[in-house]
């Protein structure tokens, strides 16, 4: 077998600039060196390439075997580096153009999921400057979470819980975002799921994440550091089979092929889950959730790259035996 070449694309214009870096650090340290050639290409926190940008043009990337683009979030995560790569006719990790911008937008994920009989929790959409917390409290009570549309890292994200913290909520998140989403406040645990595949998909064991805080919110993700992690959750062996089974769903649903980290509320009260959000380039670092679980669940860090890498190649060999024109 030939040597394949990595094009590893990482950085990014998006607040998760940082994590990216580790994440790349990691898939280059770990890609099976018999098999492949990692090459760098680093785009900085102002979208400058180096040492030079993947160009749109078929063929035009005579160097590269395989794009693993790693850039979590906006311009990364939402479809648009997804394009470049479709434009220049170059297979790549992860899911296309429309399961990335689908899962980054959260009312459009929870609109593809409701149709697909995924549940979700109750929710609503105001824009910036049609604001109007009354017709929320109406509609979902208190408290609620509210959101920017199109985000992550929990930025921008409060749980209200009065009135008056709802006003408060609504004007932050519509500093971030002009579309606002509210939702009914879950009160319960936290678990996700890993997925792998294109036509085939397969789930992993789950975890918990324990924050130890009113919510999983930007400190406990990258800060504190007092968040814990249950590997694999402790659950009934019927619920672990339905979070497989509704993150397998989940990533039907929106076509995400390649791979994807589906998130799930539980809500204690009620017994029911539900999928919150799905990462279609989740954070990759050795110690990360996505490939942590694969770990317990039988597939080592490096073979997950290795099937990623593969899941690309067959996907872009599958787009080239389609026909596009008459
Ligand atoms: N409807 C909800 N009910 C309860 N907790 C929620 C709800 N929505 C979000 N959260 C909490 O907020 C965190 C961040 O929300 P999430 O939708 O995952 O945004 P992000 O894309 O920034 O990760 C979740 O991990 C969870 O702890
Ligand atoms: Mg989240």
């Amino acid at each position: 077998m030939s040597m394949l070449n990595v094009a590893v694309v990482y950085g990014g214009r998006s607040g998760e600039h940082e994590v990216s870096l580790r994440s790349a650090e990691s898939i280059i340290g770990y890609l099976d060196a018999a098999r492949f050639t990692a090459a760098r290409y680093f785009v900085s926190p102002d979208g400058k390439w180096s040492p030079s940008p993947i160009l749109p043009e078929p063929g035009a990337n005579p160097g590269i075997d395989v794009v693993f683009p790693i850039t979590h979030g906006t311009f990364g995560e939402d479809g648009t580096m997804q394009g470049l790569f479709e434009l220049a006719d170059l297979a790549y990790v992860g899911p296309g153009v429309l399961g990335s911008a689908v899962a980054m937008d959260k009312e459009l994920t929870k609109r593809v999921l409701r149709d697909a009989g995924v549940p979700i929790v109750d929710f609503l959409v105001q824009r910036r400057g049609e604001l109007n917390p009354a017709a929320i409290i109406e509609r979902l009570g208190l408290p609620v979470f509210v959101k920017p549309a199109n985000l992550g890292s929990s930025v921008g994200i409060n749980k209200a819980k009065t009135v008056q913290a709802l006003g408060e909520a609504l004007e932050e998140a519509a500093r971030y975002d002009t579309k606002i989403i509210i939702e009914r406040a879950v009160s319960g645990r936290e678990f996700e799921c890993s997925v792998l595949g294109n036509e085939y998909l397969a789930s992993s064991f789950p975890c918990e994440i324990l924050p130890e805080r009113e919510f999983y919110d930007y400190e406990a993700k990258y800060i504190l550091g007092t968040t814990r992690i249950e590997m694999p959750a402790q659950l009934e062996r019927e619920q672990t089979a339905r979070i497989r089974q509704l993150a397998i769903d989940a990533v039907r649903a929106l076509d995400c092929e390649g791979m994807a980290r589906v998130d799930f509320l539980f809500e204690t009260a009620s017994g029911q889950f539900y999928v919150n959000e799905v990462n279609t380039l989740p954070g990759f670092t050795s110690i990360s959730m996505y490939p942590k679980m694969w770990e317990h669940s039988g597939i080592a860090y490096s073979d997950l790259l290795t099937r990623l890498i593969d899941l690309a190649l067959a996907r872009h060999a599958r787009r080239k035996a389609t026909q596009f024109r008459r």
